[in-house]
Order: structure tokens, then C-alpha cells, then sequence
């Protein structure tokens, strides 16, 4: 089965909404230190656009949860294959996430980060489906709610592909 993209939200798009994210953590965390935490693989490039555009110290760790292979849709099972690096206790942190689709992930880490005693924790995602939520998770910052559609590039794969696409497309399957 073959597939095509087609463009959802441009460079320019995502870049300028980026800048606007940076801008708000760096006025709502004002003389704090912030702690984002990198939900591989898909957050890896949108934390570091992020990065560069918050104004505070920041320090950076990564963690990487079980995905969904090639399926579109989620198992629900959540397994972290790799852990932090660095205790977040006392820390304000900030989990960085390519999108938010059932919200099964985000409930999940925030429970077992929760347990570990940070000062703050919020998160930033990208993107967000809120019509396919299943959990009653709070996202603090959005970078844009978009359509039930399967999206990839800027980090999000579909089967390991396209997370280097620079915009955020929408996968067409051809049958
Ligand atoms: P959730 O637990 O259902 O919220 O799933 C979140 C994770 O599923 C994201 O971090 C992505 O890795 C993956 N995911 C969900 N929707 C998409 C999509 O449209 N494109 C690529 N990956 C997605
Ligand atoms: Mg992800």
C-alpha cells in the first residue's frame, strides 16, 4: 500500500506559532528555571524549536514510551522504553509532546512523573486531536487543534517516515 502527503500547517505556520509558545512559557515561568522533558521521538524536533525560543534557564532530559508501530490507532498499552536521565523533584517541568491524540500517554507519564515530586508540571504539545480524546487530560499549551486526520512531519512518523518533513502533512493511504 502506497501513500501521499499533503500539507496541513506550513514551515512559516509552525515556526511563528513556535515562537508565540517560547514567548508565553517565558512570561508565565518568569524567573524559574524550567525542566522540558522530551517525549522521544516524535517531541524531538518540536523541543528543540521550543528551546531556542524560551528566554528563562532551561535544562533538558528525554524519555522514550512504547509506540504504536505501524497501527494508526492506539493499544492503550504504555511501556517506557527508555527512562529520565535526572530526578525532576523540586523542578518546574514541562513535558514537550508531538500531539496528544487519545491522551492514554500524557495520562499515564503524568501520573508516574507526578509521583516523583516535581514543583510544577504542565504540558506542551504541538498538536492536539481533541475529538479522538478518551482520557480527561489537561494540556496547558497548544500549538494547534487539528482535524481527525493522521498527520506526520516536524517529528511525527507514520512507520518511521516523514519525521523529517519540515511542515505537518496529512497521510493519504492509496489503495
Ligand atoms: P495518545 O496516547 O493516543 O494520545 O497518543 C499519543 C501518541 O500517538 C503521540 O505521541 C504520537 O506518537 C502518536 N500519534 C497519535 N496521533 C498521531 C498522528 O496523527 N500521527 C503520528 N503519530 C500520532
Ligand atoms: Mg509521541
Amino acid at each position: 500500500m502506497a501513500e501521499s502527503v499533503s500539507v496541513l500547517l506550513t514551515e512559516q505556520e509552525v515556526d511563528k506559532r513556535i515562537q508565540e509558545l517560547g514567548e508565553q512559557i517565558s512570561k508565565d515561568y518568569e524567573g524559574k528555571q524550567v525542566h522540558l522533558i522530551c517525549i522521544l521521538k516524535g517531541g524531538s524536533m518540536f523541543l528543540c524549536e521550543l528551546a531556542k525560543r524560551i528566554t528563562l534557564p532551561v535544562s533538558l532530559d528525554f524519555m522514550s514510551v512504547s509506540s504504536y508501530g505501524k497501527d494508526m490507532t492506539s493499544s492503550g498499552v504504555v511501556k517506557i522504553v527508555k527512562d529520565l536521565d535526572d530526578p525532576i523533584k523540586d523542578k518546574h517541568v514541562i513535558v514537550v509532546e508531538d500531539i496528544v491524540d487519545s491522551g492514554r500517554t500524557l495520562s499515564y507519564l503524568l501520573e508516574m512523573l507526578g509521583k516523583r515530586e516535581p514543583a510544577s508540571i504542565a504540558i506542551c504539545t504541538l498538536l492536539d486531536k481533541p475529538e479522538r480524546r478518551v482520557t480527561d487530560v489537561k494540556v496547558d499549551y497548544t500549538g494547534f487543534q487539528i482535524p481527525d486526520e493522521f498527520v506526520v512531519g516536524y517529528g511525527l512518523d507514520y512507520d518511521q517516515r516523514y519525521r523529517n518533513l519540515p511542515y505537518i502533512g496529512i497521510v493519504h493511504l492509496d489503495e
